[in-house]
């Protein structure tokens, strides 16, 4: 039975990208699990690089609370808005520490991983032809090809303001059957 990961990265709550997720999540049947985790809620410990040094502890606290919740799911959907073109801090520290945890020989992280799917709504505040979120795309798509994920794509949506991205009806139809 497939089960949804759902990982909010927006520094602000029921934003456009959050709003967007919610609308592609109705198109999921019922019986598949749906886990919506906020990053801001479960704040993870700056990352320092220590592959070649110390190594790194076990995940503990908020990030083996990611940690689990990240190697429970079949799916995992990251909602990213695009900050500097880029992805916004949340989003880049949690996936700093995926470096960590896959080099945890107990979790088996990259092994578990692979195959995966790994899903990403990716919202902007300029339109299509702007392409502000092909750098956070890319990004993503190129994470997936790394772990072995399988990538069927983004959902895009332009918006600034909260609830901009509900006028966006190009979005609106997308997200529909996003997940089918
Ligand atoms: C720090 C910051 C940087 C941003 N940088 C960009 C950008 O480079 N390109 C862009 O199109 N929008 C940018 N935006 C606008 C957001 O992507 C936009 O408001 C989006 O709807 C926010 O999604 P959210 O409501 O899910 O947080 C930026 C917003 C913030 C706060």
């Amino acid at each position: 039975m497939r089960s949804f990961l759902f990982v909010l990265s927006s520094t602000r709550v029921d934003g456009n990208s959050e709003r967007l997720a919610r609308l592609a999540a109705r198109g999921l049947a019922p019986e598949i699990t749906q886990t919506w985790l906020r990053l801001t809620d479960h704040p993870l410990e700056p990352f320092a690089d220590t592959r070649h040094s110390t190594g790194y502890a076990t995940p503990t606290h908020n990030a083996k609370l990611l940690c689990d919740a990240t190697l429970a799911a079949t799916d995992l959907v990251l909602m990213t808005p695009v900050y500097w073109y880029s992805l916004p801090w949340t989003l880049a520290l949690y996936l700093d520490h995926w470096s960590a945890w896959m080099r945890d020989k107990e979790l088996g992280f990259l092994k578990a991983m692979e195959g995966r799917a790994l899903h990403a709504i990716v919202v902007d505040s300029d339109d299509d032809a702007a392409g502000s979120s092909l750098p956070v795309i890319d990004t993503l798509r190129r994470t997936a090809d790394y772990m072995k994920m399988t990538w069927p794509g983004a959902l895009v949506g332009h918006g600034n303001r909260p609830g901009d991205v509900e006028q966006d009806t190009t979005a609106i139809a997308a997200a529909t059957t996003y997940f089918t």
